[in-house]
């Protein structure tokens, strides 16, 4: 009987995996918005500090999800190190709440601080009130995105000894933060369906955690934008399949951020593109070489390179960085050096000083950087190069390295592009 039962079972999720679409194929066509940074002038102690940790969570939650097999990928990140990174501004409901909430291609769950929210943090940021939206729903726990999250144990369906029947029961979840377990950084709710507003375009039945509970360090938005490879972040459930921004070296000024089409005004000359790895949760690449003047230096070798929005230093492994470091001082030998601090290890005297070219190879393209995207003037009279040292496997293309570049990631065909760009023409 239990064998029938199951070879049944079988056959229906086979046709039913045929019968299923391809992922992206239900285009809707395309979408603007725009990204601010959240610490408009770059500190570059605090960036070093911020970098830093958000490099350990990252590297982290990589070697968590290899230990796994699948994916601690949806844990969150812990958002004391989103200083540094970029606010998406859109609205949520009908009529449209506009909210600011972290971009983050290094997560996928979509959360907002939900009502009242008064044991959430951030205080002070407004909130998303579902009472005020006629296009509010909570998701029931037979949604394919609350699956998703219960498959990672992140979310409870219909309270504890609730039976399994109980489809229609609410969908809640929780993330904890941080590396351990760590009982002060957290964010919980339910999962809610609404109409997302980006730019002036309106898309119904975007699944995103309704936030009730957080502890923790938040930054200043409302709460958090995915902009991952998984099923939840904001990108695939828009089903647009790329998505691109393009930072300006204005950091005061708001750079676009586009899905879908709007993000294929990348053509011409100079477009270069190189696959994403596929082993990676993140947006990861494979740095072949680097080349610093006249010598090439190795790249990071299989552990990729991950282009990460919310990280505003660089980071390489070793011995990837040493030999770069050594290149760079070997042909700076008429600049004057001073000693850095907070992990910056190559600074130099900035009047006068012309700097070796840096140009990043990856498999397909080449990125020669401007000096701009590498050396960072730390006050009137010094420079430093904006690369660090990373001490695990895990590498980071950081923010300030993006600048000026029109960076596109494909999702559909797992390539990432980038062509120098003036961000402000978008
Ligand atoms: C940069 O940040 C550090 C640490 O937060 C602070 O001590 C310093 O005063 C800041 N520098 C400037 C120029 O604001
Ligand atoms: C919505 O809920 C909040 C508390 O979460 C309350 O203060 C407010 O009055 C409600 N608004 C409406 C229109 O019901
Ligand atoms: C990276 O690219 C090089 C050169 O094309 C290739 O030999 C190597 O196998 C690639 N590494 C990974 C991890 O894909
Ligand atoms: C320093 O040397 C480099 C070549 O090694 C050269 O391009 C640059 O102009 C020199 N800078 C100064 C200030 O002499």
């Amino acid at each position: 009987m239990a064998t029938t039962r199951s070879a049944i079972l079988v056959l229906v999720t086979i046709c039913f995996l045929l019968a299923a679409p391809p992922a992206y194929s239900e285009r809707r066509g395309f979408f603007r918005a725009t990204m601010t940074r959240n610490e408009p002038v770059i500190n570059l102690t605090r960036a070093a500090h911020k970098s830093r940790q958000r490099l350990s969570i990252l590297a982290a939650r990589l070697l968590d999800a290899a230990a796994s097999g699948s994916g601690s990928a949806q844990t969150p990140l812990q958002l004391d190190s989103g200083v540094g990174a970029y606010d998406m501004t859109f609205s949520m409901g009908t009529p449209p709440q506009q909210l600011s909430a972290l971009a983050d291609t290094g997560s996928d769950l979509i959360w907002a601080k939900c009502g009242a929210c008064k044991r959430c943090a951030p205080q002070g940021s407004p909130s998303y009130y579902p009472n005020k939206s006629s296009s509010f729903s909570k998701l029931p726990c037979s949604s394919g995105l609350c699956r998703t999250l219960e498959s990672q144990s992140l979310a409870t369906c219909g309270g504890a000894g609730a039976s399994a029947s109980a489809s229609g029961a609410v969908c809640d979840y929780k993330y904890s933060y941080g590396l351990a377990s760590d009982p002060h950084h957290y964010t919980q709710g339910y999962m809610a369906s609404e109409t997302f507003t980006l730019g002036g375009d309106s898309v119904r039945g975007i699944g995103f955690g309704c936030t009730t509970m957080s502890e923790g360090g938040y930054g200043s938005g409302s709460g958090l934008v995915g902009l991952g490879r998984g099923k939840l972040s904001l990108v695939r459930q828009l089903k647009v399949g790329t998505f691109s921004y393009c930072l300006t070296s204005d950091t005061t000024k708001s750079s676009p951020l586009l899905f879908g089409a709007a993000s294929d005004l990348m053509t011409g000359a100079g477009v270069q593109s190189t696959p994403l790895l596929k082993t990676s949760t993140y947006y990861t690449v494979n740095l072949t070489s680097i080349s610093i003047g006249a010598a090439t230096t190795p790249g990071t070798g299989r552990h990729g390179i991950i282009f990460d929005s919310g990280t505003t230093l660089t980071f390489l492994a070793e011995p990837a960085y040493t030999l770069a470091k050594v290149a760079l001082l070997s042909q700076a030998t008429n600049l004057t050096r001073v000693p850095g601090t907070d992990g910056y290890e190559v600074c130099f005297q900035t009047s006068g000083a012309v700097f070796p070219s840096m140009v990043l190879h990856f498999d397909g393209g080449d990125m020669a950087l401007r000096t701009e995207n590498y050396f960072r003037a730390v006050d009137d009279s010094v420079s430093c190069w904006i690369v660090q040292s990373s001490p695990s496997h895990t590498s980071i293309v950081g923010n300030i390295m993006q600048m000026d570049y029109h960076i596109r990631y494909d999702l559909d065909k797992s390539v990432l592009s980038f062509q120098a760009a003036n961000c402000e023409t978008f």
